[in-house]
């Protein structure tokens, strides 16, 4: 069965990326919801019944494990599915926790009380669902203490990578910078909490100046993901490579390749 990979458009292909580097011979199938992106402005209910239906597609093409790599979705649905009964032999995990669980120090399942960790002042950059959710303060207060989080909710940054409109999205990252300066001038670390983020990496890193430590997701992800893999191989047997999406696959593709700086082609969903 080969492992899902789901976001609502191009985002995930950060994190689909870093696992094809870390884990070459694992069939993954990826799916894009471009039709409906972005979510990060959806309700909270329209966003758990995209996710709802998109999982359930992808466990149904042959995917025992779908990763939500998308902070968004992880945000508003993971916990909504998982108390709503995962079928048997099936998982979804999300991007949250080993974004924490790097950023408090962490090894995979480390579950001691909150203890003081080296960053105390934190800026999140996400999406305006991920920010109202708080999800990911929630997350590090299980985790951490004393650390100051300060969100900015990055609006129409996705809209503008999804379109292809770099100087937007570059101008969009340095406007929500120095929104989030005005009310945390000098943020130790900041977390691009948002897959889609990382396309614009060198766009955020140049506005946060080098003392800055950038979190951003994909690589932290996928060697979260060979860990699991490594305790439960059962969820990776055989099965094979598929980028679907629910939008145009002609016009997808070519964002990807774009982004990815080499040929990828999608097939409808
Ligand atoms: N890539 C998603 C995330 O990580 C996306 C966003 C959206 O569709 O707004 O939050």
């Amino acid at each position: 069965m080969s492992v899902g990979i789901f976001d609502s458009g191009l985002g995930g292909l950060t994190v689909w990326d870093a696992v094809a580097r870390r884990l070459p011979e694992l069939a993954v199938a990826y799916y894009g919801d471009n039709a409906h992106a972005p979510y990060g402005v959806r309700s909270a209910d329209d966003i758990y019944a995209l996710t709802r239906r998109a999982v359930h597609n992808m466990w149904d093409g042959g995917c025992d494990l779908v990763v939500l790599a998308c902070n968004t979705a992880s945000a508003a649905a993971l916990r909504r599915l998982q108390e709503a009964g995962v079928p048997p032999g099936r998982r979804v995990l999300g991007v949250f926790v080993p974004l924490i669980e790097a950023l408090s120090e962490r090894d995979w399942g480390d579950n001691s009380p909150p203890r003081e960790v080296a960053v105390s002042q934190v800026a999140l950059f996400a999406t305006p669902a991920t920010v109202a959710s708080r999800a990911f303060q929630r997350e590090l207060a299980f985790r951490a203490i004393g650390v100051d989080v300060e969100a900015q909710a990055c609006g129409g940054l996705v809209d503008a990578i999804e379109e292809g409109d770099m100087i937007l999205a570059d101008a969009l990252v340095q406007s929500h910078v120095d929104a989030l300066r005005r009310k945390m001038p000098d943020p130790q670390a900041a977390i691009l909490g948002c897959t889609h983020y990382p396309l614009v990496a060198d766009a955020f890193r140049a506005a946060l100046g080098d003392n800055v430590t950038v979190f951003s997701q994909a690589d932290i992800v996928a060697e979260s993901l060979a860990d699991y893999l490594a305790r439960r191989p059962e969820m990776a047997r055989g099965g094979t490579g598929r980028m679907l999406t629910t939008g145009d696959p002609a016009r997808v593709s070519a964002r990807a390749t774009q982004f990815l700086r080499r040929p990828v082609t999608f097939e409808a969903a």
